[in-house]
């Protein structure tokens, strides 16, 4: 698929802009600063809803303005589709599919995109938010009616929090307020139990091809593995009839997930703290038998950080028979000659790729395609 044109109003640095892209490589040069990650966030939030910088969305919106809107047509398999979303600061977005009004989740799962970002190195590197992300993105990429279970779970357990936090951690909680929590207990279970399920699936569709991907990256040096560090089955260790390691169905997940909130009751109550669900799970990465965090040296980080878009990549274009859109914002300067080859691979499995830099040299030669300068907002095609 390909994004062939897109408008902007109030996006970030951009007042208004209107620009058409041809299929291939799309280069957008400019110095620092100057709105070329700006202009791949628009595209890459009609993909997810998610930005990989920020995550409220108010920051979006270009400063003094009140809303901002993101319209792009996507052509897949030859049939374009026109997107339309209204952001407002601090209120739900409004879509529009086709000039029609829709729910927002419908304009999720028509554009696909994969974006490789510096930042990514953070995937290896740093703290389960980002990794959690990661997944999530994914799992709402290749399942669009989660991302409404995503932000429902994010909501409840919100909620949950403040109750388990009203208490103060006392000893004598009145009944009224217990029966509140079981309330929650079971709101928290449903919403979890899904997301649990669609990453663990995810991470079991994913591991082949990012440890294929690693092993093209690296040379062979090692395999890469993915394995979800499960809140719920640590809450477990030591119980009857633990469930941990079985096929995860959504129904018994959701009956675990009430069962350790209760087993965790007074640890809960005293920390004021939700302990388990998928908020407290972690990707664990590994090269070889070592975990990646803490062991991988900053070449293995990349390699892997690398692996898992190549990867997701990959699964995305098996599953919908279509390359998605690939972004590079800004990665070929931070790599070495072997990693930039198989990059240069990847673009060349893809139908358009946006690649951003700030100065044309960072570009491997034969990938420059069409070509924009951005500066200060404005966009223009380069002669
Ligand atoms: N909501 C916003 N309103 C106005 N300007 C913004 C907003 N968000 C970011 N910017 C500006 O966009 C610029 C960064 O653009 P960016 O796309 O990251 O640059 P680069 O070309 O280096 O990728 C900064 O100057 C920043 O101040
Ligand atoms: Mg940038």
């Amino acid at each position: 698929m390909y994004v062939s044109d897109l408008a902007l109003n109030d996006f970030r640095n951009y007042a208004e802009a209107v620009v058409s892209f041809s299929e291939g490589v799309v280069t957008l040069l400019g110095a620092n600063g100057q709105g070329k990650t700006n202009l791949v966030e628009a595209i890459a939030y009609l993909a997810t809803f998610s930005s990989h910088r920020v995550s409220a969305d108010t920051a979006l919106v270009r400063a003094g303005a009140s809303g901002a809107v993101i319209r792009a047509k996507v052509v897949s398999e030859g049939r374009p589709t026109l997107l339309e979303l209204e952001i407002i600061a601090g209120r739900a977005n409004r879509a529009r599919i086709n000039r029609a009004p829709a729910r927002t989740r419908d304009v999720l799962g028509v554009l696909k995109a994969v974006v490789f970002a510096p930042e990514d190195l953070s995937l290896v590197k740093g703290d389960p938010t980002d990794r959690r992300r990661y997944l999530d993105d994914l799992v709402v990429t290749r399942t669009p009616r989660l991302a409404a279970v995503r932000s429902e779970y994010d909501r409840i357990l919100r909620q949950r929090s403040a109750l388990l936090k009203s208490t103060g951690g006392g000893r004598r909680v009145p009944d009224a307020l217990m029966s509140t929590l079981e309330v929650w207990d079971g709101h928290l279970a449903e919403a979890g139990a899904q997301l649990i399920a669609a990453r663990a699936a995810l991470v079991e569709a994913l591991t082949p091809h990012v440890s294929e991907a690693y092993r093209s990256v690296s040379d062979g040096a090692g395999e890469a593995s993915l394995a979800i560090r499960s809140s719920l089955e640590k809450a477990e260790e030591g119980t009857e009839g633990s469930g941990a390691g079985e096929a995860a169905d959504v129904a018994t997940l959701t009956s675990r997930m009430v069962a350790a909130m209760q087993r965790l009751r007074r640890q809960e109550l005293d920390r004021g703290v939700c302990l388990v669900g998928p908020h407290r799970d972690d990707l664990v990465l590994g090269i070889g038998d070592l975990p990646a965090k803490g062991y991988a040296s900053h070449g293995e980080s990349w390699s892997l950080a690398l692996a898992l878009r190549m990867g997701a990549f990959e699964l995305l274009r098996a599953e919908a028979g279509e390359a998605p859109v690939l972004i590079l914002d800004d990665v070929f300067a931070e790599l070495d000659a072997r990693r930039r080859a198989r990059l240069a691979e990847m673009v060349a499995a893809a139908q358009q790729v946006f690649i951003t830099a700030a100065v044309p040299d960072d570009v491997p030669a034969g990938l420059d395609g069409q070509r924009f300068q951005v500066t200060a907002g404005v966009i223009e095609e380069a002669a």
